[in-house]
């Protein structure tokens, strides 16, 4: 991904996708619940996805609409054995959460994960499960995968955990449900709290006391109960933070989780001078929630550590970015958890935004910040990871020249709509592989190149017509009848078609395009050449010397053109900017590299340079068929 540096401020409302953790606790709790629950605004990122693959393998039914899951609750003990391993995908929560769940069924499971996740520790899980009886082996003992046997009985646990961890709790509490003992938990700090939330609103006996959570011996069946996933807070940060260092900005984010156990960037930020405001709090599915407004402020520098740690855990990244726009030294420390996350955290962090131009030193359990620095654009990688991907965006968008970030797509895991969330209020939007930006300060609309990437279309057959044979084909005087703009500006599809009558066979029904021209031209593919029984030649379009005669039958009569019959030769229009943002010219004959299965490189595809062209490459269906291309996919040229 490319990102500019934006000349405008952010202005405006929006709304950030579905908490991940809520998400994910709403389909394993309602799955072994009894009945159906509707859980309303659920995150379509790939992590949550990767749960509800889990579950529908372990016999549960679910739906997915839009933004709302359906879930056909099975009861406490109504899971089946998959038939296969589960796949976490990049989800600690999925395989942490689920070992737990699945250490008390009848069944073996074994659970997966992607590189990431194969190399983030699972003894923090295993250990405190193991002394429940759980029956559980690892790769090397502390990676996925996560093999798990039934075993006879599951006992309770007295556990105090020593590192504040929200899955480590949730998964011995998930546990829980499949033992008669009680549990008990002590945590060094408070970690999320939204298993202990959403358990006791499906109707589980848990008691919480400060830092201790008690779950009764006795346990009740789990009702199920409509949800409504609040925004979340850990996507909205990265909005919180562009407004807070991108001048003039003034946002305000609707609907946000502001459960207090997730708030601490909010206090954070509160510490380091923002201007932010909580407004419209109530509560639903004993979750809080409320709308956050933002105004660009400046920022001076914090200590940050203890007992917030827990608390701003997946917003660190972001918060060592502010940290650059803030006076002075800020200190960030008692993080070493980072180091264990999608990426380590710690490293990434602060070796990529070193190269953006910030002072930053890693530290052992964190990162030292010295703000004040001119950022400037540079090529970094997010490493696969979904929140630095997204820091990096918001770097690139408040840094000189251009910013290019590798693995940009892990932004999907957790927010897959964030470059759209961002143009609705910085008039940045994606068109047909380009990023625009609306410049508020000189009030223009800038292209930005994802480099050497260019749209496809595929061209099915069609017919162009002089105005001489429209009237001979559909009557004296007749005009055009357009439908539907091309992307061509000028350049229409016509109501009207005409057959095309070859030696061999006809084929009916042939679009006209307009508008009208000076001369016939039919374009048809190579099969469509043996259909009608005439070799087709390939040829530019108005290179018509030579080219075989075909007959075109309208409703009104017959044109006989003595010449008109060609194949498409590959070509793209680009404007004159295109061109010099290529670095190439008029007539020139580039190679163009497609992606996918079956990628392909086309040779000989001819530039066509036109101060009003949009920029597009066209070939025709067939050709576009043989590299399994479909219309505005990304290609690239290459010399
Ligand atoms: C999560 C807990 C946190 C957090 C993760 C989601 C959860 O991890 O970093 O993104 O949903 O329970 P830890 O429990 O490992 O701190």
């Amino acid at each position: 991904m490319e990102i500019n540096k934006l000349n405008g401020s952010l202005n405006g409302e929006i709304r950030v996708p579905g908490d991940k953790s809520i998400s994910h606790r709403s389909v394993i709790l309602a799955s072994i619940s009894e009945g159906k629950t509707q859980v309303k605004n659920f995150l379509m990122g790939e992590d949550c996805l990767d749960t509800i693959k889990c579950f529908r393998k372990l016999g549960v039914k679910i739906e997915i609409k839009e933004r709302e899951v359906l879930i056909h609750g099975v009861g406490i003990n109504g899971l089946k054995k998959p038939d296969g391993p589960l796949y976490a995908g990049n989800s600690g929560t999925t395989i942490r959460l689920l070992t737990g769940l699945l250490s008390g069924q009848s069944f073996e499971t074994t659970i997966l994960g992607d590189d990431s996740l194969s190399k983030r520790p699972m003894e923090r899980i295993t250990k405190p499960l193991s002394l429940m009886g759980a029956d559980l082996n690892c790769n090397e003992d502390k990676y996925p995968p996560i093999v798990i046997k039934p075993v006879d009985k599951l006992n309770g646990i007295k556990y105090k955990q020593s590192k504040a961890s929200a899955q480590v709790k949730s998964s011995i509490m998930l546990a829980g449900l499949y033992t008669d003992d009680d549990i008990l938990i002590n945590q060094p700090e408070i970690s999320r709290d939204h298993t202990e939330r959403m358990m006791k609103y499906f109707g589980v006996d848990i008691k919480v006391d400060g830092k201790k959570i008690y779950m009764n011996g006795k346990k009740e069946k789990l009702k199920s109960r409509n949800i409504f996933v609040p925004g979340d807070i850990s996507s909205a940060a990265f909005y919180i933070i562009a407004a807070l260092i991108i001048k003039d900005s003034h946002i305000v984010i609707k609907d946000v989780g502001i459960n207090p156990t997730r708030t601490g960037i909010i206090d954070v930020m509160l510490e380091m001078g923002a201007n932010i405001r909580v407004s419209n709090k109530r509560v639903v599915n004993e979750e809080e929630l409320g709308d956050i407004e933002v105004k660009y402020s400046k920022l001076k520098s914090v200590e940050i550590g203890g007992d917030i740690i827990p608390r701003i855990i997946d917003e660190i990244p972001i918060i060592a970015l502010a940290a650059n726009f803030a006076k002075g030294k800020t200190i960030i420390k008692d993080a070493e958890e980072l180091k264990v996350k999608e990426s380590n955290r710690i490293d990434t962090v602060c070796y990529e935004l070193n190269k953006m131009g910030m002072d930053i030193t890693p530290t052992e359990d964190g990162m030292i910040i010295n703000g004040g620095k001119k950022l400037k654009g540079a090529k970094v990688d997010s490493k696969g990871d979904h929140r630095i991907a997204m820091m990096l965006a918001v770097a690139g968008f408040i840094s000189e020249g251009k910013t290019y970030i590798s693995n940009f797509n892990s932004v999907n895991v957790s927010n897959p709509n964030f470059i759209k969330i961002f143009n609705s209020i910085c008039h940045i939007w994606v068109e047909k592989n380009w990023i625009f930006i609306y410049n508020l300060s000189v009030k223009k609309k800038r292209r930005i190149m994802m480099k050497n990437k260019l749209p496809i279309a595929l061209s099915n057959r069609h017919v162009h017509l002089s105005q001489e044979d429209i009237e001979k084909l559909f009557g004296k005087g007749y005009e055009l009848t357009p439908i539907k703009d091309l992307s061509q500006p000028g350049q229409f599809a016509c109501e009207e078609k005409v057959d095309l009558v070859g030696p061999k066979r006809t084929i009916q029904g042939v679009r006209v395009l307009g508008p009208a021209r000076s001369q016939s031209q039919v374009e048809v593919s190579l099969s469509d050449g043996f259909t009608l029984g005439v070799k087709v030649p390939v040829k530019g379009s108005g290179s018509l010397e030579g080219t075989p005669k075909i007959t075109l039958k309208g409703p009104k009569g017959q044109v006989e053109l003595d010449q008109g019959l060609i194949a498409a030769a590959r070509h793209i229009h680009m404007s004159v900017d295109d061109a010099e943002e290529f670095g190439v010219e008029d007539k020139q004959i580039v190679k163009i590299k497609t992606y996918g299965p079956r990628s392909l490189i086309f040779e000989n595809v001819l530039v066509r340079v036109r101060e009003d062209f949009a920029l597009e490459m066209h070939v025709d269906v067939e050709e576009g068929n043989a590299a399994g291309l479909k219309n505005c996919e990304e290609v690239e040229i290459i010399r």
